[in-house]
């Protein structure tokens, strides 16, 4: 297992190329991967070498200005055709989490907007997905922030149930849900963490652990059929949990097992938060149905480690994510503060300028 690594960037740009935290890899490697192609950006998105919903979306952004860079033409025109065939790659990565979108469409008009030479939008490209880097950590220490406001003011020190990886390795850094925790145990108001391991990708168990342990953060780990009882004990005093997108009414998408974990929290009187940035809120869904749910590999949930867990002949599914509906959520926190699902659209819509 490794030893202590002070700060988590899980996207870091350094010089000419990003580096990632191959999160594939975590806890027992910590291993970083160069990335200088568009190319291999896709294909680090679609493998979860980077994973989370901001992490992705910033990820997504350099993966544009390294497409940009490589374009061989001083032709506006030509130049922002390529780029478009760039964007269409990195969309195709993943279908679920919109901050993805959203980088790709704010890297997209900026390109539009520039007036200049193509070397002047390509070096403003880079500017940009800089900037979004840059702007994430603050979003997520915000979110924090407002998260600790909203979370039951007794008892004084919280258990706090969280589900999958919403941390700094799922942002560009502090995280979302576990920013709310790490705002919670900087104030004092954090006894404990428990994390659902989160089958079938293990990102509890391996990421969000990991996380906690980095920080001396008091964590345990627990399966995820193991909530509904942790609750029903009067062990969990509110869950937080992260969002990959969010629709207009508050219906919120994240891993596959969050919906289960709300049914339970609302069985149990227990609070239920959603902690996302406004890049993950797609006004233009209604409610959570339109939301497109990512199908992985079923070698995800029949193989463990190299050893197959079932026999032939079984058939599988296998949802990467599932919709919590907007009536199972206490508060969804963003950067400007927590609102309850129904105030949504009312207070934050007109903010969300790409
Ligand atoms: O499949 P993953 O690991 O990318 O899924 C990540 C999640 O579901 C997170 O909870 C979500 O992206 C929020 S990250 C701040």
């Amino acid at each position: 297992m490794l030893s202590t690594v002070a700060q988590v960037y899980p996207v870091v740009w350094q010089e000419d190329r990003v580096l990632l935290i191959d999160q594939t890899r975590l806890p027992n490697e910590y291993i970083v991967v160069e990335i200088s192609r568009y190319e291999d950006m896709a294909r680090a998105i679609k493998t979860m070498i980077v994973r989370g919903a901001p992490a992705i979306g910033v990820a997504a952004a350099y993966g544009v200005y390294l497409g940009a860079r490589a374009i061989q033409t001083s032709d506006r025109d030509q130049f922002l055709a390529q780029l478009e065939t760039v964007a269409q790659e990195l969309r195709e990565t993943r279908p679920t989490a919109v901050n993805l979108f959203w980088a790709i469409a704010r890297m997209l008009k900026t390109a539009r907007q520039t007036i200049g030479p193509v070397e002047y939008l390509k070096e403003t490209l880079l500017q940009t997905a800089k900037q979004i880097n840059a702007d994430d950590i603050q979003t997520c220490q915000a979110i924090g922030d407002h998260g600790v406001k909203a979370l039951p003011t007794s008892p004084e020190k919280l258990r706090i149930l969280t589900h999958c990886n919403a941390g700094a390795l799922a942002t560009a850094g502090y995280g979302t849900a576990l920013g709310v925790v790490r705002s919670a145990w900087r104030d004092g108001r954090l006894e404990r963490v428990y994390a659902d391991e989160t089958r079938p990708r293990l990102q509890g168990a391996k990421l969000t652990a990991w996380e906690c342990v980095q920080e001396g953060i008091p964590v345990t780990l627990i399966s995820d059929g193991m909530a509904a009882h942790c609750m029903k004990q009067g062990l969990i005093h509110a869950v937080v949990v992260g969002a990959d997108r969010i629709a207009a009414n508050g219906d919120a998408a994240n891993k596959i097992g969050t919906y289960s974990v709300a049914i339970a929290a609302k069985a149990h009187n227990v609070p239920f938060f959603v902690a996302a940035p406004l890049s993950t809120i797609d006004f233009s869904l209604s409610d959570g149905s339109g939301i497109p749910i990512e199908e992985r590999d079923p070698v995800e949930i029949y193989q463990v480690g190299d050893t197959r867990i079932c026999s032939p002949g079984v058939e599988f599914y296998n949802p990467a994510f599932d919709v919590t509906p907007a009536e199972l959520i206490t508060a969804i926190v963003t950067e400007f503060g927590a609102f309850a699902p129904s105030e949504l659209k009312p207070q934050l819509h007109e903010k969300q300028a790409v």
